[in-house]
């Protein structure tokens, strides 16, 4: 039977040679300089060119970018911070690292970004700031955020970790908010070897404090080479993963009426990319079991909304129904690049066959 694991096997397979290359290279420099050194200053040079902001700051992960965009935009001891319920924990963790306090607002149960006007909602006199947080294919709602954050005075720390070259409205993700942080972890849209992040923003002083705040957690110059490596392959990578995406909306389209939602994630519509494919079904195990079993790997994110989880008990549980209910029923099946039509033929027999529907033509 043929294995399709969710991550991508062997991702970097093709830039095996090159790396060892790049090991071989840095180590023997003269020069000893193994973080922020000149690949770090290259890779800054590229990702501010490609989004066009201003200043980019490279540092050790997407969690540790976040840390620094909430120093950069001065998020202070006891200040409020608006974020999304459902999401992965450095989201509020970064906040409480800093001494603040996350505030969080339920999520859309379409598309799973935060709801702007349940935002709103949870701005107070003390509110100074709010993390839109775009998810599995959707930016957040960045025109909606920025005039909110305009009629209340608050800073935009736009999370766009996991969405590198997305755009909405002509604008790339992250130039949306007052900083923008991405992610280069391994599985990210743009993944390196082991983990990096950068925070972009148009704005001099937070770039100042954010590279000031980096001292301890600066980005290696072998992650910065590779990510540099990788960047050239980047647009086609993301072109197969939407082509893909496109297949399994068509394919799944039908399943609406047995209960299985999509995430649409090739439809064009403002801000959609593709990095996760997820579906939301009530059957959310039974259904990872099926594939598990036809040797297709599957996996859910954030099981527990962040409010509910033990870390932020403090700031208050509350009650967020639509975050619990994507937390309870999503479930993201393979996406990656490197699977040819074969494999995603199968993939969409199987969903289709555990719904009891019999594959006509296969879109493709
Ligand atoms: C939305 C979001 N923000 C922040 C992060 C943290 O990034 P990293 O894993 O590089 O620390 C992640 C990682 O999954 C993420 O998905």
């Amino acid at each position: 039977m043929r294995t399709l694991p969710f991550f991508p096997p062997k991702a970097f397979a093709a830039e095996r040679r090159k790396t060892l290359e790049l090991v071989r290279r840095i180590g023997l420099d003269p020069a000893q300089r193994f973080a922020l050194g000149p690949a770090v200053a290259e890779l800054e040079r590229v990702i501010s060119e490609q989004i066009g902001a201003r200043h980019a700051v490279a540092c050790g992960s997407g969690s540790g970018a976040l840390d620094l965009a909430v120093a950069g935009v001065r998020i202070e001891p006891g200040d409020e911070v608006v974020v999304p319920a459902f999401g992965c924990q450095p989201i509020a963790g970064m906040i409480v690292g800093r001494g603040g306090v996350p505030v969080f607002a339920d999520v859309s149960a379409e598309t799973l970004v935060i709801d702007p006007d349940a935002a709103e909602a949870a701005i107070s006199p003390r509110t100074v700031a709010i993390v839109p947080t775009h998810i599995f294919c959707t930016m957040a709602d960045m025109p909606a955020f920025r005039a909110m954050a305009g009629r209340h005075g608050l800073a935009v720390v736009e999370d766009a970790a996991v969405a590198y070259g997305a755009s909405l409205d002509g604008l790339a993700a992250g130039r949306w908010g007052d900083a923008g942080v991405f992610s280069y972890a391994q599985f990210k849209p743009l993944g390196g070897i082991g983990e990096g992040g950068v925070v972009v923003t148009d704005d001099d002083e937070i770039a100042a404090r954010c590279r000031e705040s980096r001292r301890h957690h600066g980005m290696d110059e072998l992650t910065a080479r590779f990510l540099l490596l990788r960047h050239a392959g980047f647009t086609e990578r993301m072109r197969r993963k939407a082509e893909i995406a496109a297949r399994y909306d068509e394919a799944f389209a039908p399943l609406a009426e047995a209960g299985l939602v999509a995430l649409p994630s090739a439809v064009p519509a403002p801000g959609r990319f593709s990095h996760v494919y997820a579906v939301l079904t009530d059957r959310r195990d039974e259904l990872a079991e099926h594939l598990r079993a036809q040797g297709i790997g599957t996996h859910v994110y954030y099981p527990v909304p962040l409010p509910r989880q033990d870390a932020f008990a403090r700031f208050g549980r509350g009650l967020f129904p639509r975050a619990q209910a994507v937390c309870d029923r999503n479930l993201a099946i393979p996406v990656w690049p490197g699977l040819n039509d074969d494999e995603v033929a199968h993939v969409i027999r199987s969903v289709l066959a555990f719904h009891g529907v019999r594959p006509g033509r296969i879109p493709g």
